[in-house]
């Protein structure tokens, strides 16, 4: 499927709605409901089947991903706030949350759900320039880049990648 042209208009959202998906082990969408098609702009048959990077901004870092993989493959949460490309070209910002569909006879996990709010300005405006700047070193110097900066700049500030989301999701 062509990736849209990014525009730089943002798609607000109904603070009273959750966008939903669950995907495979992969990341590949295997349900949603009506209101991700909504704000995504793509039809559910559109998205179910396809790579949840679908959806993949290019303002986010690849970095973002990796945290994200590296906790679920652990089976931990993440609370992470991502800026997402809908069809239109247009954005929308979400705080995801994530869970783990288990298959009840082995307890193993066999997917993924996810469930996204609106977060306000202030955590965007606050989040964009590192994700930025993420996605600015990950063009040189690759992933291993952009990890060893932030990882870097956790350090300098005594903060774990949770406490600096738990201080920037204080400002909502
Ligand atoms: C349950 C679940 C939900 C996801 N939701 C999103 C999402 O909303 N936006 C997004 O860009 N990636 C999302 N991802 C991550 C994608 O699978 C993928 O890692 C990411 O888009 C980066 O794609 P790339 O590795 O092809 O660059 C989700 C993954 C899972 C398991």
């Amino acid at each position: 499927m062509k990736r849209p042209e990014p525009i730089d208009e943002e798609i607000i959202l109904d603070n009273t709605k959750y966008i939903e998906s669950d995907t495979d082990l992969k990341g590949v969408i295997t349900d949603c409901n009506d209101y991700f098609a909504e704000i995504s702009r793509y039809s559910r048959e559109e998205l179910i089947g396809q790579p949840h990077s679908i959806v993949r901004h290019p303002d986010m870092p690849k970095v973002a991903f990796k945290i994200l993989w590296d906790r679920l493959k652990a089976g931990e949460n993440i609370n992470l706030a991502v800026k997402n490309l809908a069809k239109d070209g247009r954005y929308y910002w979400v705080f995801t949350h994530f869970d783990f569909k288990k298959d009840i006879n082995t307890g193993e996990v066999v997917g993924y759900v996810a469930y996204r709010k609106t977060i306000s300005k202030k955590v965007t405006d606050t989040l964009l320039p590192i994700y930025r700047k993420l996605v600015e070193i990950e063009k040189t110097e690759g992933i291993e880049g952009s990890e060893k900066y932030l990882n870097n700049l956790l350090e300098e500030h005594g903060l774990t990648i949770d406490s600096l989301l738990d201080e920037i999701y204080k400002l909502y």
